[in-house]
């Protein structure tokens, strides 16, 4: 301890304390989304990997065995993260996320959803891309392009190079699965099948986004002889790619044998290694309930005129929603100046802004409907009078 600078011990100190008065519903090495980005330089000396909540003895042994990839896991839990909340930003389940639970996501996860089989999934692929990434690089000890890998093919347009750091992803999958997949490893109830099927998928998924770049060399450009590697492309079409995964996931249990995940309806189709697959059912995540860990949809913002996810009718559950005006900026009136940049203005517009309302809405809207129901009249007609009112001038 004494033979550290006393700036390190200080960081030390403070992330030590952070992660450890986190509370734990169940923490996993997701909590390491959570380490700042100034605290990866002391993630890559390896010191804190006894500090990070949730990692399993397998796990810390890596951490300390490989320090500098566990600076690209930390950037790859926090790719995870952000994708996942940008794929759910319109969804009464948002991926939100606490500061204060090394569980990071909560006791949603506690379940064996779709939502669970998502999170499972971008996650590892998140470490996937960043370790290929570090990788590429040459920001890791153990993983580096490796230059005998190279040769030449031909193909219609002609002769091409290939090498470079083709390979990296194949060391970022490893890695992953090695890291991640290690606490599933150790029982092999239907939970752990599932999760490490979805890391799987998450895995597949970046591998199935890498692209052959090439670039062009020969007499004046003409391509006659290109330079090619695999390149990884960018990570949202691997967070749409899961969406679209989580939108078809395969309801599976175990079989008989208590060996295998099987598909639940056997009239449904079998889940490939690229499928995301589920056991529970989801909760409609509608009220705030501690707990499963929904937050509910109590002033979330929806929209009027949509009919999906985040129209009003469904995001709201059905409470309805309340109505106010805003002032809100944004760019417009944009010019492409030659060459090459883009000048805007800048607007302020009034919009409505709708947000759902709470599960308990104030009864006199419905008093008043009574009312006028006992009068004989029709909420309608109570509803179409008072819009006549607003439109006279
Ligand atoms: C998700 O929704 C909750 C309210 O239900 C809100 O407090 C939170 O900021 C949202 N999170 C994200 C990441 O959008
Ligand atoms: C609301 O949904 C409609 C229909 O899908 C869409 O045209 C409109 O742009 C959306 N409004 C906002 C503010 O997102």
């Amino acid at each position: 301890m004494n033979s550290r600078p006393p700036a390190l011990n200080r960081h030390l100190l403070l992330i030590a304390a952070i992660l450890a008065a986190l509370p734990c519903v169940q923490s996993t090495w997701w909590s390491m989304s959570q380490i700042p980005m100034q605290a990866l330089s002391m993630v890559g000396t390896g010191v804190i990997c006894d500090n990070i909540p949730g990692l399993i003895a397998r796990q810390r042994k890596l951490c300390r065995s490989h320090p500098d990839v566990m600076v690209s896991v930390v950037k790859g839990a926090k790719i995870g993260v952000k994708e996942c909340q940008a794929q759910f930003s319109q969804y009464r389940w948002n991926c939100s996320t606490s500061d204060r639970d090394s569980s990071v996501f909560g006791k949603v996860m506690l379940k064996g959803s779709r939502e669970a089989a998502f999170v499972y999934a971008i996650s590892s692929s998140g470490v996937v891309n960043a370790v290929t990434r570090a990788c590429s690089k040459g920001e890791l000890r153990r993983c580096a392009c490796d230059p005998t890998k190279k040769g030449q093919s031909r193909d219609h347009k002609g002769i091409f190079d290939w090498g470079g750091c083709s390979d990296n992803v194949r060391y970022g999958a490893k890695f992953s699965r090695l890291f991640i997949d290690a606490r599933e490893k150790r029982v092999r109830d239907a939970r752990a099948l599932m999760n490490l099927h979805n890391n799987r998928a998450g895995r597949r998924a970046v591998k199935k986004f890498m692209k052959l770049q090439c670039k062009c060399h020969g007499v004046s450009g003409s391509c006659t002889i290109r330079t090619c590697w695999l390149a990884m492309q960018d990570f949202r079409r691997v967070g749409a790619f899961l969406k679209s995964k989580y939108n078809g996931a395969v309801q599976v249990m175990m079989n008989q044998e208590g060996n295998a995940l099987m598909v639940a309806n056997t009239h449904h189709k079998r889940a490939t290694r690229s499928d995301l697959v589920y056991l529970e059912d989801s909760p409609d995540y509608c009220l705030q309930d501690t707990g499963i860990g929904s937050l509910g949809t109590a002033g979330r913002e929806c929209n009027k005129t949509s009919l999906g996810p985040e129209g009003c009718d469904i995001m709201c559950c059905g409470r309805g929603y309340d109505v106010r005006t805003e002032q809100r900026t944004e760019k417009c009136e944009c010019k492409f100046h030659w060459c090459c940049y883009v000048q805007c203005k800048e607007c302020t517009k009034l919009v409505d802004v709708h947000t759902c309302k709470g599960p308990n809405p104030t009864p006199s809207p419905n008093i008043r409907r009574n009312r006028y129901r006992r009068r004989g009249k029709t909420a309608n007609t109570h509803h179409s009078s008072n819009n006549v009112i607003r439109n006279i001038p």
